[in-house]
């Protein structure tokens, strides 16, 4: 087993969280990346989903704006065109390289369509071999609707959470600890802030109960938004309500804030961030940690077209520079 100390988990996570840069997400399932493949027309298939992450790590200066890379499995387990490894590359190129170590959500019985991710059993073991293999950070993420979210609902996945959490820092890895309370739907701001309140209010019971190190980890929250159903509001109001959630609920203590996008629009989650960022008496680093919102457009461009790879790389590439540039309220 690796063993690591505090500080070097707490390095890792000031890492992935400061510095101007944030955290590509490229972590999809199997079934989700096949989908998006045959979606813009690419047909599905091991290589087709190699050729697409690879095109999006070797984007030329792609470490001027992102810290770190979340993959699945099989990407982990994939080589480059040149024979080496997606996470060996990762690191050469100053990325480092996380595993997504979750299997998924199934219905919580009994609790009216509320999920629970599941991914503990043998956890520890698949960590270390991750972490011999050069997993630097991993990720597990708990999903929550505004509908379904109960007390109960939230405190088993916060204590999956915190069970992932423990586990990832006895194996030297940094957890990135992800309860996304879902913006599908027309539900209000408020229903979204209360949501999110409980949810966070469990994990970090759950965190502190488990023993986890808040400074070796890096949370992955939703931006407090209304549905995307529903009439938008200006991104000050969501970085106003977004904050007023946070600095009640996250300890001053954890590394770094890095945001998921949820499925708004790029411009609209850099203008979530942008508005965050501006909050002087935020105690931790905030950033992004996004995938939609960076890769979707480069997607669509590239189309599975070998002429096209350089075009979609530029496309990833103002998509990260943008979302950057919002971390640093640069934008
Ligand atoms: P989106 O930014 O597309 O929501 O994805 C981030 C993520 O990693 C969800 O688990």
């Amino acid at each position: 087993m690796t063993t690591l100390p505090a500080t070097a988990l707490a390095d890792v996570a000031q890492q992935l969280t400061s510095g101007g840069r944030g955290i590509l997400a490229a972590d999809e399932s199997i079934k989700t990346m096949s989908s998006r493949l045959e979606q813009e027309g690419v047909p599905a298939s091991a290589t087709s989903r190699r050729d697409y992450r690879e095109l999006l790590l070797t984007a030329d200066g792609l470490s001027e704006w992102i810290s770190g890379i979340i993959l699945c499995d099989e990407t982990f387990g994939q080589d480059l065109a040149d024979g080496r490894s997606f996470p060996i590359a990762a690191r050469e190129r100053g990325i480092l390289p996380g595993i997504k170590v979750d299997t998924g959500t199934t219905a919580l019985p009994g609790y009216g369509g509320a999920l629970i991710t599941e991914g503990l059993d043998g956890l520890g073991g698949r960590l270390a071999a991750y972490a011999d293999r050069g997993a630097a950070f991993a990720k597990w993420r708990a999903v929550f609707d505004v509908h379904t979210i109960t007390p109960y609902a939230a405190d088993a996945n916060g204590h999956a959470l915190a069970r992932y959490a423990a586990l990832c820092q006895q194996h030297g890895i940094v957890p990135i600890v992800e309860p996304e309370v879902l913006c599908t739907g027309d539900h209000d701001l408020a229903a979204a802030e209360k949501a999110t309140r409980l949810a966070l209010s469990a994990v970090f019971t759950e965190l502190v109960d488990a023993g986890v190190d808040l400074t070796g980890i890096v949370l992955k929250p939703n931006f407090v938004t209304p549905g995307l159903d529903a009439a938008a509001v200006p991104p000050a109001e969501v970085a106003a309500a977004t904050f007023a959630v946070l600095r009640d609920l996250v300890p001053a203590e954890v590394a770094g804030i890095a945001f998921l996008s949820g499925g708004h629009p790029t411009a609209r989650a850099c203008a979530f961030l942008n508005d965050l960022a501006t909050i002087d008496e935020r105690p931790w680093p905030v950033t992004f940690s996004f995938g939609r919102a960076l890769v979707s457009a480069a997607l669509h461009t590239w189309g599975g077209s070998d002429s096209e790879v350089a075009v979609a790389q530029q496309v990833l590439l103002e998509n990260c520079r943008n979302a950057a540039d919002a971390a640093e309220h640069t934008a």
